[in-house]
C-alpha cells in the first residue's frame, strides 16, 4: 500500500474512534478506558512508523521545518497520552485532557494531509511510496501486537530525532 494512503487510512480510523469516544459521554467509565487504550495504542504505533520510516525518508531542505514541527506535535500528544495512562477515566480531568489530546491530533493530521503530503508527492515517486508503505504497514502490525502505548511514557523527554 502507498505510504500516504496508509497514513490517511490510519488517520481516519483514529478519527472514528475519537467520535465514538465523544459519544460515550461522561458515564461508561470502563468503555471510556477501553476506547482510550485502543486510541493510545494506535497513535503510538502510528507515531512510531512515521518517526522511524516516514519522516526520515521525506526530509529534504524544503520539508525539514515541517517535519521538525511534526515531531514536536507528536511529543505534545505523547505527553498528554502519558498523563492519561496514569489516570482513571472517572478522574475529573480525564475528559478535558482527552479533548485537548484529540484536538492536537486533529490539527496535526490536517497539517500533514494538507501541507506535508502534497510536498511528499514531489519528493518520492510512486515506487518509493509503495515500498515505504509496505515497510510501514509491516512495522505497524508488529508494534500493535505488543501494547505500543506502554512505550509512550518513555518518549516524553524530547521529540524523536529525524
Ligand atoms: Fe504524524
Amino acid at each position: 500500500m502507498n505510504a500516504l494512503d496508509l497514513l490517511k487510512e490510519q488517520h481516519e480510523e483514529v478519527s472514528k474512534l475519537f467520535k465514538k469516544f465523544e459519544k460515550l459521554g461522561d458515564g461508561a467509565s470502563s468503555e471510556r478506558r477501553e476506547l482510550f487504550i485502543m486510541i493510545a495504542d494506535r497513535l503510538s504505533a502510528h507515531a512510531s512508523i512515521e518517526e522511524l520510516y516516514f519522516y526520515p525518508s521525506i526530509k529534504t531542505e524544503k520539508s525539514e521545518d515541517m517535519v521538525r514541527e511534526a515531531v514536536e506535535e507528536h511529543l505534545a500528544v505523547k505527553r498528554i497520552i502519558a498523563d492519561l495512562l496514569d489516570m482513571e477515566p472517572d478522574d475529573e480531568n480525564f475528559s478535558a485532557k482527552m479533548k485537548v489530546m484529540m484536538e492536537n491530533v486533529e490539527h496535526h493530521v490536517e497539517e500533514e494531509e494538507k501541507e506535508l503530503f502534497p510536498m511528499v508527492r514531489k519528493i518520492l515517486n510512486d515506487d518509493q511510496l509503495l515500498a515505504l508503505g509496505v515497510q510501514m504497514k509491516a512495522e505497524f502490525d508488529e508494534l500493535m501486537e505488543a501494547e505500543p502505548r506502554n512505550e509512550v511514557p518513555m518518549q516524553t523527554d524530547e521529540a524523536a530525532p529525524i
